[in-house]
């Protein structure tokens, strides 16, 4: 559908299985992108007792499978000294980044704000806000270097523009990441680059499997039955009433890396069957 032959993609957080960041790498590269993916250090298993995933390194040979190359690197975004390893490895590799997925993010803590430790918020945000601001920064400068224009993607959050109780610190992070995108955006137009970011509803991927094991393991159920529990109610709430798989989240990211996006610029996309929406 999209021509991205020639063209060169970086996806942060793309190690998980049933991530957002493998669907956005696996569909960039089907439209013909090479791909660098990045994430932190283990690989990434399923949570559905699918201990045979193989992290980076599979989405790697799934790429590969479709014909084009890629990359997987190590990286905690959060790191500047990593990110600069993870841009510098893309370039020594690919010679340029034209797309920019930086998608890699944590869950919080899910806790009263009177039970959040300072560490559990600085961990947040290092991941989700800073962690965004030093990918964009490292890759934006190639883009500009090149003089060629750009597309960047960042990854926020509904929760970048609903908050929900007791989420206080994941939405303060996704909050944040918005305006950050925005402000680039408009610092960045000039250059020809697009900013825009993601806005997912609930997508069923690892990402809540941290809290909901603690969760299972006080109430004494099993993880499978808050996981289906926490899904199922949020599903009852969405419009389209399903959740959101990483494909539908890759099909947007695709449109927007793409020449069909070219004059939308500084937006934050709701990609959520409807949950927001002004009613
Ligand atoms: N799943 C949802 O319902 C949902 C909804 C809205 C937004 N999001 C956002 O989507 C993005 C992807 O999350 P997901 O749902 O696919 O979860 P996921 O856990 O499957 O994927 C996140 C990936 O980021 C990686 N990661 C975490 N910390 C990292 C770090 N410091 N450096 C590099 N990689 C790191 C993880 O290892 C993982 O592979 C996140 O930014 C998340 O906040 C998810």
């Amino acid at each position: 559908m999209y021509n991205f032959k020639g063209k060169v993609a970086l996806v942060t957080g793309a190690g998980s299985e049933a991530g957002i960041g493998r669907a956005c790498a696996l569909r960039l590269a089907a439209e013909g992108a090479d791909v660098a993916i990045a994430d932190i250090a283990a690989p990434k298993k399923a949570g559905r007792g699918k201990n045979r995933w193989g992290g980076l390194d599979a989405v790697a040979a799934e790429i590969a499978a479709k014909g084009r190359k890629a990359l997987p690197i190590v990286a905690d975004v959060s790191n500047n000294v990593d990110v600069q390893r993870m841009v510098k490895q893309t370039l020594d590799k690919f010679g340029k980044i034209d797309i920019l997925v930086s998608n890699a993010g944590i869950a919080g803590m899910r806790k009263p704000v009177r039970e959040m430790t300072e560490e559990g918020w600085n961990q947040t945000m290092a991941v989700n806000l800073t962690g965004t601001f030093l990918v964009c920064k490292a890759a934006s400068q190639n883009m500009i270097e090149r003089g060629k224009g750009g597309k960047i993607i960042v990854t926020a959050s509904i929760n970048g523009k609903r908050a929900w109780a007791e989420r206080s610190d994941y939405c303060a992070s996704k909050f944040a990441v918005i305006g950050f995108t925005n402000s680039l955006a408009g610092e960045l137009a000039k250059f020809k680059i697009n900013v825009n970011a993601l806005c997912p509803g609930l997508v069923e991927t690892d990402i809540h499997r941290g809290w909901i094991a603690a969760e299972a393991k006080s109430r004494g159920v099993s993880e499978e039955s808050i996981y289906r529990e926490y899904y199922d109610s949020f599903v009852s709430k969405v419009p389209w009433g399903r959740t959101a798989t990483g494909e539908d989240m890759a099909k947007v990211v695709a449109f927007l890396a793409s020449d069909e996006a070219e004059y939308i610029t500084g937006q934050a996309i709701n990609v959520d069957g409807g949950f927001v929406m002004e009613r």
